[in-house]
């Protein structure tokens, strides 16, 4: 059995920004089998790059090496008990549609991540968020292959030292581990969270009056669909920067010179500032240089508006950081993974 391994593969339809760009190699994961012959193969290549949705990545050039695209599927039921249900999801699958079983079925836990665009198996690497939830907060283990010893290995919740945009996966295991699966422990019995954001006003507008799953993860739908740019008509990768966090005296400095500075206090007494705010005062809102833009409704993303390089999108957020510098002594974080 020899391997299906495409060269001069376009990543045009498997990147979100829509970047014109090749790949050396190209090899997807669909089956067991593909899996036992990925250790021939990346003898062969040894230069990789996991890919899953591609909407957190940014390549730059070519992509000089083998990409590892996972398309692995399934959704099963592992344990439950009275109050909790252990559901085991193959990497592949999209996180929507996973959110969308889970409505169905009644599980509760991930109905305010719905609609974040991408592959489960990427979901703990950014350790996914929105509307007030984290994967952390949901994510009983993962199961991943080891790349360097090619064996297989669980990696609990605690393992992934889950933080804000953050787990091993960016830091010490970058690039190790191919994430094969990941199991959930959901509610049969929800608790809601609705107090973040815009849910309570956006359900208000739908007239529910019984909250559910199904309530809470359409008005999350809502918000979402109302603010940010689809990637299937305007390229884009979500957020393009973290919000940054500054300790307590940084922020009421901050704050005594712009009073209308959007901020969250944090339990360490740290503040998370609005990136997206900070953007907008300095005027980037809806700009546009060349073919690269900041997003009209939300100045954290940046937008492919034609036929954009990588290049000129890291030109503009370049720019984008230096002037939040300037004006405010606040570095920008990337939150996008640049790979070139
Ligand atoms: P990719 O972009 O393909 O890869 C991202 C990273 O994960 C890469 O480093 C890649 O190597 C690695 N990776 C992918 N699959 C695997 C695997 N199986 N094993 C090991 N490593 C792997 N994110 C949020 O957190 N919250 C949001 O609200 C949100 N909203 C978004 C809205 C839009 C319109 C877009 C375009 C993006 C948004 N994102 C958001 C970002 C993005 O959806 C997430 O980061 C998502 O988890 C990326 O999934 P992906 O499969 O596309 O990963
Ligand atoms: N704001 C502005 N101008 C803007 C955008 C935002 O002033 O152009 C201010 C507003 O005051 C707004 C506040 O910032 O109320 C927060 O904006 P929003 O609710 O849109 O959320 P965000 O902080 O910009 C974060 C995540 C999103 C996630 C939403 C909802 C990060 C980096 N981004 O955005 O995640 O969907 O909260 O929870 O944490 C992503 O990671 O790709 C992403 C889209």
């Amino acid at each position: 059995m020899t391997a299906n391994i495409q060269h001069h593969c376009n990543l045009k339809p498997f990147n979100t920004f829509g970047f014109d760009v090749k790949a050396d190699a190209y090899f997807e994961l669909n089956t067991q089998q593909d899996i036992t012959m990925l250790q021939g193969v990346l003898m062969q290549h040894p230069q990789y790059f996991i890919l899953g949705g591609g909407s957190n990545v940014l390549f730059t050039n070519d992509y000089h090496g083998l990409i590892i695209h996972n398309k692995l599927k399934g959704i099963t039921i592992v344990d439950q008990t009275d109050d909790n249900v252990f559901v085991k999801c193959a990497a592949g699958e999209q996180w929507h549609t996973f959110v969308l079983w889970c409505v169905q079925h009644g599980y509760a836990g991930v109905e305010n991540l719905s609609l974040i665009p991408g592959t489960v198996g990427a979901a703990p690497i950014q350790n996914i968020g929105a509307y007030g939830v984290e994967l952390k907060d949901v994510m009983h283990e993962l199961t991943a292959l080891d790349l360097h010893t090619f064996t297989t290995t669980v990696i609990t919740n605690a393992g992934c030292k889950f933080g804000y945009r953050n787990s091993i996966f960016k830091n010490e295991a970058k690039g190790q581990y191919l994430i094969l699966d990941v199991t959930f422990k959901l509610s049969k019995k929800p608790q809601f969270n609705t107090t973040y954001g815009a849910i309570d006003a956006e359900l208000k507008k739908m007239d529910i009056t019984q909250l559910s799953i199904k309530a809470v993860s359409d008005a999350v739908i809502n918000i979402r669909k109302s603010k940010l740019p689809d990637p299937a008509v305007t390229g884009n990768a979500g957020s393009f920067f973290k919000n940054p966090e500054v300790d307590e005296a940084t922020y009421l400095a901050l704050k005594n010179q712009h009073e209308n500075i959007v901020a969250y206090h944090l339990p360490t007494n740290n503040y998370k500032l609005a990136a997206g705010w900070l953007i907008e005062q300095c005027g980037f809102k809806g700009v546009q240089r060349g073919n690269a833009g900041c997003h009209k409704l939300q100045a954290l993303v940046l937008v492919n508006l034609g036929n954009a390089t990588g290049n000129e999108i890291i030109a503009l957020a370049t720019e984008i950081e230096n002037t939040v510098f300037e004006k405010f002594g606040v570095t920008l974080e990337r939150e996008v993974n640049v790979v070139g």
